[in-house]
């Protein structure tokens, strides 16, 4: 797959925002106005689980809906947990896995792979969140995304890895006091890395149709950067997706990229 040739995916991730589900629809329709005059752009909206349905009501076929998380169990006593097919059921039709703020709260890669396993039988798109927490000069900033990599795609068929997004997302550079973005260099390095390894794993057809996303203070004035100068399809939004002019501007510029 042809990177120039593919369409762009901004998946806006608007974590624990915000706290009133009307705020939620007024964004949502702002962002859906873009949308909709953008034919090259796939646009995703992960919001919080409870303004799911509210929101795929809205949502038309311009905007899609992705989750922030799942569990990896179909259905039974887990309480508090939500399972891909009720998922699906609400209309949701991506998922983000192992962003670092649940790596955080104390998600493993053994966790992390049993959710990107149910997620992708279940029929959804698994975007896996990857990524180191310091750039070491030594360069074990690589093992450790390579062990990440390894644990969380264990047994996964290769039939479903279409299905499979990698957003590459370092620590460092993810939320307000992130001292920086990482830079398109940066991002460019990692994904060249990451579809080595993934040729390793699955092989090198499956390696180059990958899609990869870069996540951490992405905003109207670096995303097109990153879309043009380091190997990635789109962006993965966090702060910048809850100000509709911004993130609108952030679609505006990946439709010319
Ligand atoms: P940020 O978050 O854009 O606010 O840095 C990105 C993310 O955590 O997905």
């Amino acid at each position: 797959m042809r990177m120039s040739k593919m369409k762009k995916i901004i998946v806006g991730n608007w974590k624990m925002n915000p706290s009133d589900l009307l705020v939620a629809k007024k964004l949502f329709l702002s962002i859906k106005r873009t949308a909709s005059q953008l034919k090259k752009v796939k646009v995703v909206v992960c919001p919080p689980f409870v303004f799911v349905s509210d929101l795929k009501k809205l949502s038309g076929d311009c905007v899609l809906i992705g989750a922030q998380d799942l569990f990896y169990e179909e259905g039974g006593a887990f309480t508090g947990e939500i399972s891909p097919s009720m998922l699906k059921s609400a209309g949701v039709s991506y998922a983000i896995v192992g962003h670092s703020e649940r790596r955080n709260l104390g998600e493993t890669d053994e966790i992390i792979n049993r959710k990107i396993l149910a997620g992708l039988r279940g029929g959804l798109k698994i975007i896996l969140c990857i990524g180191e927490k310091l750039r070491d000069e030594s360069g074990d900033y690589l093992n450790f995304i390579r062990g990440q990599m390894a644990t969380d795609l264990k047994g996964v068929s290769k039939k479903l890895l279409k299905n499979l997004i990698i957003a590459y997302e370092p620590i460092w550079a993810i939320g307000k006091d992130a001292p920086r973005a990482a830079s398109p260099d940066d991002v460019i390095e990692i994904s060249i890395f990451i579809r080595r390894i993934l040729a390793q794993m699955f092989g090198r057809d499956i390696a180059m149709s990958v899609e990869i996303l870069y996540g951490g203070s992405v905003d109207d004035n670096n995303s097109n950067d990153f879309l043009k100068d380091s190997g990635v399809s789109g962006l993965l939004v966090g702060r910048a997706s809850l100000d509709s002019d911004v993130f609108n501007k952030i679609l505006e510029n990946a439709k010319n990229v």
